[in-house]
């Protein structure tokens, strides 16, 4: 069952996201936790990470007790690639806060052994004691990360292919779809839904139809976000033009 919960505005939305996030990191950091929160990329997140930059700033709020896993990263792609998800995430996020290098993990799209990189990557996970939050946007393909269709319920960290759909949908930020990769390394949707609460954002109507589809067609890999129905703790926040087909 996902719960919706409905945002006058990507502000509003992000303010109350980032407030969740920062309560968790309180909590724990109480009780000597630390706190894994799984991270999205994409437009969708943007007011959100700005909006806990903001807190770290002007509230204290401190990330040192954080641990982040991102979802996915371009096959071939390094750190110093624009348009490569580390480098997105330095950006956007991580430079501007006091986390500890150490505590960042994404998928290495330049890994020699990927399938190593990818089982690397959930052992990272399980030893951090799984992950609290997870961050999701969703692809018009349905895609939650990189799980593009068909995506198992069983799936795991894995390489994957990219859907054209996906490809042309990027490639506003590549200028040139050429440049688009064809492949990343992307969470499964087996790791995804382990994760012990699920916040997944979209704004905008051109979401609208594949928010629908995602909550009211049956689960089946042919739209792998239909599988967060199966997750006890997942909410989808939505804005009035994303929650227009429901
Ligand atoms: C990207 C990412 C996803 C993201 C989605 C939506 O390709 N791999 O994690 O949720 O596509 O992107 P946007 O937020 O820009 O619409």
């Amino acid at each position: 069952m996902i719960a919706t919960r409905l945002h006058p505005d990507k502000q509003t939305a992000a303010q109350a996201i980032a407030r969740e996030i920062a309560d968790l990191i309180e909590i724990r950091s109480k009780s000597g936790k630390s706190t894994v929160l799984g991270l999205a990329t994409g437009s969708t997140p943007l007011p959100l990470y700005a909006e806990l930059i903001r807190l770290h700033r002007e509230a204290g709020v401190s990330f040192r007790t954080v641990i982040t896993f991102n979802l996915d990263e371009y096959e071939g792609l390094g750190p110093t690639h624009p348009q490569s998800y580390r480098f997105f995430m330095e950006e956007n996020l991580f430079r501007h806060l006091d986390i500890p290098a150490a505590n960042i993990h994404i998928p290495d799209g330049l890994a020699n052994d990927p399938a190593k990189n990818c089982a690397d990557f959930e052992a990272a996970i399980r030893d951090a004691g799984g992950i609290d939050l997870q961050i999701l946007g969703i692809g018009r393909t349905g895609h939650i990360g990189f799980n593009e269709p068909p995506s198992a319920a069983d799936s795991r960290t894995r390489r994957v292919h990219l859907d054209e759909v996906t490809r042309r949908d990027n490639s506003v930020f590549f200028g040139d779809l050429d440049q688009v990769p064809h492949g990343a390394l992307t969470m499964g949707v087996a790791t995804i839904l382990e994760a012990r609460r699920i916040e997944l954002i979209a704004f905008g109507e051109a979401k609208a139809e594949i928010v629908r589809r995602a909550m009211q067609e049956a689960p089946s890999p042919s739209c792998p976000a239909t599988w967060l129905q199966q997750h006890p703790g997942c909410t989808f926040h939505l804005d009035a033009a994303a929650a227009k087909a429901l």
